[in-house]
């Protein structure tokens, strides 16, 4: 059986999506601060914030690595 692939693709503390977050970020040119004051993304455990910086800056919504910076 092949292992599984890791995937992080939300917000898990406040079930945000980066889909969602990119969206929301897009539509209405909000900064990562912005957003975490509109959505909550990134004010629970934080670990998630260095996703949506990436998320923010490429565009990408889905990832398959452990991003700690
Ligand atoms: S995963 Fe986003 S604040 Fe915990």
């Amino acid at each position: 059986m092949p292992e599984q692939q890791l995937r992080i693709d939300r917000c898990v503390c406040h079930d945000v999506t980066f889909e969602r977050a990119l969206e929301v970020a897009k539509s209405r040119s909000l900064s990562l601060d912005q957003l975490a004051d509109e959505l909550g993304c990134t004010t629970g455990c934080g670990s998630c914030e260095p996703y949506l910086r990436r998320c923010l800056a490429t565009g990408q919504v889905v990832f398959h690595e452990i991003i700690e910076d």
